[in-house]
């Protein structure tokens, strides 16, 4: 392991800006141990290769990763609560879960190491995103079995951080000690991020004149054009953080504050590939599709061609040699296909924020009569607009998702405050079919 010591870590770890073929070289070595650790310890992987005719000593070159079969969430769900798990149950330190839309949540365990491995990649991704030891940081991400919350915290007390452990929801109190504590750095989805500002403003607090300067915004899908917005009104730098719990949690893939261009992966702890979703097929650097990943270390649950369903690409290192992924579009369940044309709540979001009379707090809502879907998108006009203006700045919206996207739909332009409110990860798309 790089530089994994314990306590305040003021620098960057030397794998980050090490050269490429040394980073390719430290995978593989990992990458086989990954491989034969599953084999050996998870019936799952067993199987799963013995089906796929591939043993873990066929694992000679990076390349080789795509003999392996790939891995689902419904593998995950199969093995409900602890069947992936490749340690004995004893030497788990600790378990997250995901709450899932329906039915069974998915599990995720973490030996000691784990744990220490993933604070690190999280103190690499606050210090790449401008937080440096001593900062006070803001975390209000939710803690629990969610992992945004513990895996934040984590990430900040290594890097020397002093921690404002708020986790989600009471958005007045979360304002008054953002006055209070004057942060730096903040940790919160985007989402909710608008929501305290909206807050800040209700309460006669000027956002741009508050402590922050680092907002480290992720766990949803957000846009450049919500980067512009959120960057505007809190006079702060906004960057991108990635992960997902089965993964490991935050601290996948972090963008640096310095170019602003997209998510480093930690390519020493997880090695991305991009499939394309449909066939399947390995597809190049710089094409996009559904983003693979492989645990190289992890120990509780290794996870070997994880299909994360979000859809991005990848491209050369810049800040760092890793690899970056490009801003995530949305998640392939996400994608919207209203008369054959498909379409991601994000090319929303691009377009209501090109209006200066509307709110970046939309919804999508889709509904059927008879056998033709059709989407409105509800959206609330800024505090202060006039509503005749706020009507044409929807009708010029349904114009303009006609003109890029090339599909009809509906706007409804709702007054501030009509939509509901997320602490945690935004509902952007609401399915009224089957009512
Ligand atoms: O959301 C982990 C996390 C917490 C990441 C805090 C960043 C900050 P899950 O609940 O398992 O874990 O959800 C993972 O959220 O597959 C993506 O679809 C989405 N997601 C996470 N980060 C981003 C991002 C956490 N930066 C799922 N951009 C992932 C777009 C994101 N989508």
């Amino acid at each position: 392991m790089t530089s994994a010591h314990a306590g305040a870590q003021a620098g960057l770890d030397d794998i980050e800006t090490a050269p490429v073929e040394q980073i390719r070289e430290l995978q593989l070595e990992r990458l086989q141990w990954s491989v034969r650790h599953a084999y050996d310890h998870v019936g799952h992987y067993r199987d799963a290769l013995d089906s796929a005719g591939v043993r873990p000593d066929d694992i000679r070159s990076l390349d080789d990763l795509a003999l392996l079969p790939f891995t689902t969430k419904d593998d995950l769900r199969r093995n409900y609560p602890f069947g992936m798990f490749a340690v004995p149950q004893a030497d788990v330190s600790r378990v997250h879960a995901s709450s899932g839309t329906t039915g069974q949540p998915t599990v995720v365990g973490y030996t000691a190491d784990d744990l220490a491995t993933w604070s690190q990649v999280m103190a690499r991704s606050i210090y790449a995103a401008g937080g440096r030891p001593g900062d006070i940081l803001h975390n209000a991400y939710g803690y629990g079995l969610f992992t945004g919350g513990l895996g934040a915290h984590a990430g900040a007390e290594r890097l020397g951080c002093t921690v404002v452990p708020v986790s989600g929801g009471m958005t007045e109190r979360q304002v008054r000690l953002i006055n209070d504590f004057r942060p730096r750095v903040i940790m919160v989805t985007p989402s909710y991020m608008l929501a305290l500002v909206d807050e800040m403003e209700r309460q006669g607090i000027d956002p741009r004149s508050t402590s922050l300067e680092i907002g480290i915004f992720g766990a949803e899908p957000w846009t450049n054009e919500m980067r512009r917005e959120v960057e505007e009104r809190l006079a702060i730098r906004a960057v991108d953080v990635y992960g997902l719990s089965e993964v490991i949690g935050p601290g996948v893939a972090q963008e640096c504050v310095e170019t602003q261009d997209g998510l480093h992966v930690w390519e020493d702890h997880f090695y991305p590939e991009i499939v394309d979703p449909f066939t399947d097929q390995v597809l190049p650097d710089g094409e996009k599709g559904e983003l693979v990943l492989t645990s190289l270390t992890k120990q509780a649950m290794p996870v070997l061609r994880y299909r994360t369903r979000d859809l991005t690409r990848l491209l050369p290192g810049t800040a760092r040699t890793m690899r970056r992924i490009e801003k995530i579009t949305g998640r392939s369940d996400d994608m919207i296909i209203l008369r054959g044309v498909n379409l991601f709540p994000t090319q929303i979001e691009e377009l209501v924020l090109e209006s200066t009379e509307l709110s970046p707090h939309f919804q999508c809502v889709r509904t059927r009569s008879g056998r033709t879907d059709a989407l409105t998108v509800r959206v609330e006009h800024r505090t202060g607009v006039l509503i005749g203006s706020a009507l044409v700045a929807g009708q010029r919206l349904a114009e303009r998702v006609k003109a890029t996207i090339g599909v009809t739909i509906e706007v409804d332009v709702v007054p501030p405050e009509s939509i509901e409110r997320s602490v945690g990860k935004m509902r952007r798309i609401v399915d009224l079919r089957d009512r």
